[in-house]
């Protein structure tokens, strides 16, 4: 794990969906706070003190341990730190895991390694992760005061990113390609006479992408979005509307060129 007092990088995943200023950033950079309270907020956010030494002690031991010895030792203690466990969760080497007491793991699901699940603030139910969901290399889902729902059996491809400030849903056998990007917040860019960065941040609700859609490569979907079911978003697409079930979608912006049900050899 990288210093975990570390400037958070300036992103949206840092903004106070209700204050509109960037909350945990303030907190973290916030001068009268002490090193510890901040790392202990930022790390676990409200909970006791045994919930926090449990993380500190299980991750410190046993989250960069190597092979199959780490594997078994992770899946032995980590399923305490979360809201909910499920049976047979394949724990990941050096996962990053912020206010996993927000986070509920189904049956059967695989966190590869580096995954990030980020489930900050007090409002919302946080990350929910359903059976048999798989998550690539170095994913980040990461919500904050909000609701991120990873349905039954969907697969998240490495390097995806998936951020929510309402809520946020992938579909029941949703597949996402390497490096998507589920877009859950812009800025309020009103004012000219400060940065963008100190204003308020918005919301359109949260992103969705459909039971069994696929998106391509590369593609971004924003925030206030709906992927339809059986949709195709190609590689590298901009999706700035919503995209109807069963449709391809490709380009920037994503503009609809078909639709699987005309290819279906069943028609449907
Ligand atoms: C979208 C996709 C599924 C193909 O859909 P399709 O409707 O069968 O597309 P076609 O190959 O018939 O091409 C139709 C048109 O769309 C264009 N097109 C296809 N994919 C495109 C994309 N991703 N972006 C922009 N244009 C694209 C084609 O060039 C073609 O243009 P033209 O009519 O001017 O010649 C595919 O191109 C794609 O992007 N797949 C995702 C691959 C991926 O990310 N894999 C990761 C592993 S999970």
């Amino acid at each position: 794990m990288s210093d975990p007092l570390h400037r958070a990088a300036p992103e949206a995943s840092d903004a106070d969906p209700r204050g509109g200023r960037r909350g945990a950033q303030d907190a973290l950079q916030d001068p009268r706070r002490g090193a510890w309270a901040k790392y202990w907020r930022m790390v676990v956010g409200d909970v006791g003190a045994g919930a926090f030494l449990w993380y500190e002690l299980v991750t410190g031991l046993f989250g960069d341990w190597p092979g199959a010895l780490g594997y078994w030792l992770r899946a032995k203690f980590y399923p305490r730190l979360f809201r909910s466990c499920g049976r047979h969760v394949v724990f990941g080497r050096r996962l990053i895991l912020r206010h996993a007491k927000r986070i509920s793991l189904g049956d059967d699901v695989i966190l590869s390694d580096g995954v990030v699940l980020d489930a900050r603030g007090q409002a919302g139910d946080g990350i929910r992760i359903g059976d048999r969901v798989f998550v690539g290399l170095h994913s980040v889902v990461t919500t904050t005061d909000g609701t991120i729902e990873l349905a039954e059996g969907c697969n998240i491809g490495a390097f995806c990113r998936i951020g929510s400030y309402g809520r946020t849903r992938i579909g029941r056998k949703a597949l996402l390609a390497a490096y998507v990007y589920i877009v859950g917040a812009g800025h309020e860019t009103a004012r000219t006479d400060i940065p963008i960065l100190d204003q308020p941040y918005t919301t359109r609700g949260g992103a969705e992408v459909g039971d069994g859609a696929w998106i391509g490569a590369k593609a971004t979907v924003l925030d206030g979005v709906k992927v339809g079911e059986h949709a195709i978003v190609g590689a590298h697409a901009l999706v700035t509307q919503d995209v109807p079930p069963y449709a391809i979608a490709v380009g920037i912006p994503a503009r609809v060129t078909g639709s699987r049900l005309d290819r279906s050899p069943a028609g449907g």
